[in-house]
């Protein structure tokens, strides 16, 4: 079997496959047909047969063949904050998630360190079974005050906190109709459950209200999933509009907050702030504290019974430890700073409405972004993004290009996340050197039909 394959590991049947899907990355192009397999011999299976890994190796030799080095997985020395080092170098930062410029606060850091002291490194245990300590209560107390819902409780994981609720609240006869861009641990948590995923265009609540419409009736019970603040795109729902095509077909409302909170409103509560909605009218707070939380994990905020509920029936809660104490320390200190300090949630929405102006009037195509922390630049072709990002690497900028198919080809972009933390002249300063070397990666030809037809051919070396 090794035999029939090539360089790659890839037969040729799966070469074909890839190629075809490579090929269908261009605007326009045909889908794929779906995959017929085989093989059903004796001898080991290796991971190396997975088209997913095969995939990776094409992509690193198209990297290779463009000359891009691999954005991804670099090396961080220390604190990412406004500014990084990666080998001995200093980069301006656009690529963390720290919104409100908390990471690395010696408060924090206090806080996490006493934590530890006071109840060690882990709480060994689950919750209901000789996990809980005063401090998850705490914490728990504090998102739930912040987003002005009776109860909360907190999870080990961000995307593990969508999986294993939405997996668990919905089953078999239910609906869940969710954002086309909905984040992967949403279409994973949906995909759990077993429930109809019925996805509408990003932001289109006509469209939501619709498909809901035609659903509802055929199922038990229904979910309709939003993000408070698109994390590709920067873009932000109708919030009240959701609201009430949920009450129209009695269907729980989920938000999943974890680009909006320390972002969106005044002081950094999210969505219900900036929307000016009642926040006990969405069902289903959810949110990350990876973000400007600055540790890790995941919670879901809203009322008592449903609470009560995941705390005993998820089993992403029931059976999985609780959450360490220094992290669940480090986003109570946060949220603590982030209610007495909201001069930091202006500062990264004045940063990012800054970068949001230069950028668009130097002609980029920022998408839909509000400019309130994430600012895509889409490029339209994942070579272009790739050569981009690479070309401000060279001039000291961190910045991820984020490619197909993580977006579709034409939707292949950079990424700049804004914090608190970055300076005017720091936002001016990247906005020039982005405008530059857009305009020289612009100028250059991008060719997929000869990255296509090198992949082949380098394919077809080793057959
Ligand atoms: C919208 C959204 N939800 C959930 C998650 C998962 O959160 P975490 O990274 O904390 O696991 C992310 C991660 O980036 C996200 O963007």
């Amino acid at each position: 079997m090794e035999s029939s394959r090539n360089l790659f590991g890839l037969t040729a049947q799966a070469k074909a496959r890839l190629l075809e899907k490579l090929a269908a990355a261009r605007p326009g192009a045909a889908a794929s047909e779906p995959e017929v397999v085989g093989d059903t011999g004796g001898g080991r299976l290796a991971i190396t047969e997975l088209d997913g890994y095969r995939e990776l190796r094409v992509i690193a030799e198209a990297g290779d063949y463009l000359g891009i080095a691999n954005p991804f997985f670099r090396m961080h020395e220390g604190i990412a904050g406004a500014e990084t080092v990666i080998g001995n170098r200093t980069y301006l930062n656009f690529a963390s998630y720290n919104y409100i410029g908390l990471n690395g606060d010696p408060r924090i850091a206090a806080a996490a360190k006493a934590a530890i002291d006071r109840y060690g490194t882990s709480v060994s245990a689950s919750r209901p079974v000789s996990g809980e300590r005063p401090i998850h209560r705490e914490l728990e107390a504090a998102l739930a005050r912040l987003h002005g819902t009776e109860d909360a409780v907190v999870l080990v994981g961000g995307h593990s906190t969508n999986v294993t609720v939405i997996g668990h609240l919905l089953g078999r006869n239910d609906v869940i109709v969710h954002d086309s861009l909905i984040h992967n641990s949403i279409v994973q948590g949906a995909i759990l459950s077993g429930a109809r995923r019925v996805p509408f265009p990003h932001l289109d609540h006509a469209a939501a209200d619709r498909l809901l419409g035609q659903a509802r009736g055929r199922h038990g019970h229904a979910l309709l999933v939003i993000e408070g603040h698109y994390s590709m795109d920067g873009d932000v729902p109708d919030l009240a509009a959701f609201v009430a095509i949920a009450r129209k077909h009695r269907a729980w409302l989920m938000v999943d907050e974890a680009h909006a909170l320390g972002v969106l409103g005044t002081r950094g509560f999210g969505s219900a702030e900036r929307a000016g909605v009642d926040p006990r009218e969405v069902d289903i707070w959810m949110g990350t504290l990876s973000k400007s939380l600055v540790s890790c994990g995941g919670y879901i905020a809203g009322s008592r019974d449903l609470i009560e509920y995941l705390k005993h029936m998820a089993p992403g809660f029931v059976f999985s430890v609780g959450m360490a104490p220094a992290a669940a320390a480090t986003s109570l200190a946060a949220l603590d700073i982030l209610e007495r300090e909201p001069e930091r949630v202006a500062a990264v929405n004045a940063r990012a409405a800054l970068f949001l102006r230069l950028v668009r009037e130097g002609g980029l195509d920022v998408g839909g972004s509000v400019g309130a922390a994430i600012v895509p630049v889409i490029t339209g072709s994942s070579i272009r993004a790739g050569r981009l990002a690479h070309a401000l690497f060279e001039r000291g900028i961190n910045v991820q290009p984020i490619l197909y198919p993580a977006v579709p080809e034409r939707a292949a972009r950079l990424r700049f996340f804004l914090t608190a933390a970055h300076s005017e002249d720091q936002v001016r300063q990247a906005a020039a050197i982005l405008l530059d070397e857009h305009r020289k990666v612009m100028a250059e030809p991008t060719d997929m039909i000869a990255l296509t037809r090198h992949l082949g051919r380098r394919m077809t070396e080793a057959e």
